[in-house]
């Protein structure tokens, strides 16, 4: 039997990389300009990060995490996501220590979540996302949305919907899963397990559950923006002002709660509204988080940030249409006509390599019309032709490809042709 690729992974081929590339490339581009600056972290952590930074109640810790010892007995995981593993680093480097507050970061990798597979969804994707910690100012809640939005723009995204949702502080947090305890406690028999399981740990889990999603008590559930304290609704109003004051349009949705534990004050979503891109279509989340540097072990620190999947990123260019357009042409192709001017197409495509041309040669012994071909395949400029008599006069025929034009030049003006 022949070995497979994992359910829920994909390669990524040539052809299709030059996407990742780009996107890639223009998120960095983007961070550059905000001034966040990149942090690598490892990909497995121990398990107890997500238990305790994302939450025991979740989906992603109950039923989605990558687990298991290692040779010596420690409890490892491939980490879900990225917001926990840089709270952790940002408390053991002490970061909470340098003179430029806030610390802003951006990280790029893959994450791992054992999910069912279906279209946008992955088992292993990749996440592009940003992080500012130490700041309580909800300008920089606006700025972090300005920059997912931003990003979005930048690759000719057009059909975006902002959602945006305040889940408060500690204190209109409580009254909030006061009422919704109440709510669901004389029914709850008619939810899940987990729900069950929730309504005492964390009512506002159940709001996010997949299989209740349809029970009449969801809809008429207490909304957090009636429970949230004067501070609260000043905050959320301050970052609905700046998001305005940067023209950039948003609605606000009281039922958007998020799937991990960790958040507080701003929480918002980036949806895809182009036609056909599929059922899930979230391609961005995250919010403010103020509890978790604290719950790692470091100082009681502010965060907010976001993650997108470029997964779910390249899904979304397709539903908009949008193409980059993708140069993959090459410099020069070598033609060797000869065991002479084979052997010293060798030097020449190293030499012509060292001076930053991009160029190839023929490796598979083809006749003179298939290198001709080759070389059109890989969209060269030129053809090199080398025969090995001209090689003892000096010269080779430089063809350019897209005019058929033909000119003799000493091999010592090749770059220069080359160069025009
Ligand atoms: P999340 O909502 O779990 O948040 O994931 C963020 C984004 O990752 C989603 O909007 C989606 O684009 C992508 N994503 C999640 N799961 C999958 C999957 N199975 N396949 C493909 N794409 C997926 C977080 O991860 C938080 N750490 C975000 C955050 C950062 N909050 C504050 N800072």
């Amino acid at each position: 039997m022949t070995i497979q690729i994992p359910r829920g992974t994909q390669d990524i081929l040539p052809g299709e990389v030059e996407k990742w590339q780009w996107i890639e490339e223009t998120a960095k581009k983007i961070c550059r300009l905000y001034q966040y600056q990149e942090i690598r972290t490892p990909i497995f952590e121990q398990t107890e990060l997500f238990q305790r930074g994302v939450g025991d109640t979740t989906d992603i810790v109950q039923k989605e995490m990558y687990s298991f010892q290692d040779r010596g007995g420690r409890d490892l995981t491939l980490r879900p996501e990225g917001t926990a593993s840089i709270a952790r680093s940002f408390t053991e480097n002490k970061m909470f220590g340098s003179p430029n507050q806030p610390v802003k970061l951006y990280y790029l990798g893959p994450m791992f979540r054992y999910e069912r597979p279906q279209s946008g969804r992955y088992r292993q994707f990749v996440q592009f996302g940003v992080e500012a910690l130490g700041s309580m100012d909800p300008a920089i809640d606006a700025e972090v949305i300005a920059l997912a939005m931003e990003l979005y723009r930048n690759l000719g995204l057009k059909r975006l919907k902002l959602v945006l949702n305040s889940l408060g502080d500690r204190e209109s947090r409580i009254s909030h899963r006061n009422a919704l305890i109440q709510h669901f406690q004389p029914r709850i028999n008619e939810f899940c397990s987990d729900c069950q399981a929730r309504l005492e740990k964390n009512p506002l889990r159940i709001l996010d559950c997949k299989k209740d999603r349809d029970h009449e008590l969801m809809g008429t559930a207490p909304s957090i923006l009636n429970f949230l304290n004067e501070e609260s609704t000043e905050y959320f109003q301050r970052v609905q002002q700046y998001l305005a004051s940067m023209n950039i349009e948003f609605v606000v949705d009281p039922t958007l709660v998020r799937g991990l534990d960790y958040y507080n004050h701003t929480a918002f979503e980036i949806m895809s509204e182009a036609e056909g891109f599929g059922a899930i279509t979230t391609l961005c989340g995250g919010g403010r988080y103020n509890g978790l540097v604290k719950e790692m072990g470091g100082p009681d620190t502010p965060g907010i940030g976001f993650a997108l999947s470029i997964e779910r990123l390249i899904q979304a260019l397709e539903a908009e249409s949008v193409s980059l357009d993708n140069d993959r042409t090459i410099d020069a192709y070598i033609i060797a006509l000869g065991e002479k001017a084979k052997d010293y197409s060798v030097s020449l495509l190293e030499d012509l390599r060292r001076e930053g041309f991009s160029v190839e040669r023929d490796y598979m012994d083809r006749k003179l019309k298939a290198q001709f071909k080759a070389a059109e395949r890989l969209g060269a400029h030129y053809a090199v032709i080398i025969g090995d008599d001209e090689l003892t006069s000096g010269v080779v025929a430089i063809k350019n490809l897209a005019t058929g034009e033909q000119q003799e030049v000493p091999v010592k003006k090749i770059q220069e042709v080359l160069s025009n």
